[in-house]
């Protein structure tokens, strides 16, 4: 009954933090070392058996739609070369899950967002996977959410503990202990709260195990903060809800924020020094490079 299959990739907004880079291009596809932030993120919805996945976009949607499609000529092209490599990469995005599109039109929100995917979601749970978060591979936070989800039946969003100074960048969490360790009951969200006012170290990151009737909610949401239609604030009424009910899943992992300038650094030098192929020479270069920055403040 809680079995989910579908994953919904929102990549709608307009990604103003990175603009120029944004103006001609969406956020998730600015590139994590060598491939989009969102090929990351597609690649970890297959890993958690989600292989149904439902990208909603906005303008500049062709890069995305071009990313995870065939790319006949340039196929062509390295195959004349013999370049195997690099064919393999090309083929990899495309192969790696049936990928469908919806477009959001104006972007009114994250809620607005999500609510675009109910006909192609219908009457079943599903999975949210925003595209500018990148979670470690080595800690599989989705697959502990659904598993969270079919024990429960309920929704699930992910929590992660934050500094108070960043509390006010996120929805934050007031939640109760539960029998497991990494997971609490959510009882009230708010999102963005004023600078010293969270009520809890607890931040919603990009990861949600939704019950369908979260778009019932979304359909009687009004705009929010900044004048968005916000999931944080559908998700607050399912918490009210006792037959719908939210858990938090708590998770300690490694966790990247590519929505941010600062994020897309830490996560390119980052996953950069951990590469196989590159992580030697970069690794070298950095400790080199830092050196030089030991009198500046
Ligand atoms: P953000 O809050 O980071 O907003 O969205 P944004 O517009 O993309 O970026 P900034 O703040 O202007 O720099 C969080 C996620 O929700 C999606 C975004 O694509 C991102 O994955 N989103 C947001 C939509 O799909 N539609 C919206 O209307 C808003």
């Amino acid at each position: 009954m809680h079995r989910v299959t579908k994953a919904v990739l929102p990549a709608a907004g307009l990604g103003t933090r990175f603009l120029p880079a944004t103006k001609a291009l969406p956020k998730e596809m600015l590139p994590v070392v060598d491939r989009p932030a969102i090929q990351y993120v597609v690649t970890e919805a297959v890993e958690a058996g989600l292989h149904d996945v439902l990208m909603v976009t906005g303008r500049n949607k062709n890069a995305l739609e071009n990313h995870f499609d065939r790319a006949t000529e340039l196929e062509a092209t390295l195959i004349a070369k013999g370049d195997v490599d690099r064919l393999a990469e090309v083929r990899q995005s495309t192969g790696l899950a049936q990928m469908h599109y919806v477009r959001q039109g104006d972007p009114l929100g994250l809620g607005h967002a999500v609510l675009r995917a109910r006909s192609h979601v219908g009457g079943q749970s599903f999975a949210v996977l925003l595209g500018d978060d990148i979670i470690d591979a080595a800690t599989p936070l989705l697959q502990r959410m659904l598993e969270v989800h079919a024990i429960h039946g309920m929704s699930v969003v992910a929590l992660m503990e934050v500094e108070p100074d960043q509390a006010h960048r996120y929805g934050v969490a007031t939640v109760e202990a539960t029998d497991a360790e990494d997971v609490v009951r959510v009882r009230g969200l708010v999102e963005k709260p004023a600078p010293g006012t969270a009520p809890s170290n607890l931040a919603v990151i990009g990861r949600y195990v939704l019950r369908p009737e979260i778009f019932d909610v979304l359909e009687d949401t009004q705009p929010g903060v900044g004048g968005e239609i916000q999931l944080t604030d559908a998700l607050r009424v399912a918490a009210a809800d006792e037959a719908h009910g939210l858990l938090g899943v708590v998770f300690r992992g490694r966790r990247f924020d590519t929505g941010d300038r600062q994020g897309l650094l830490e996560a390119t030098v980052t996953l950069a020094s951990e590469r196989e192929d590159l992580g030697a020479e970069f690794r070298a270069w950095l400790r080199a490079f830092v050196a030089t920055l030991d009198d500046r403040p």
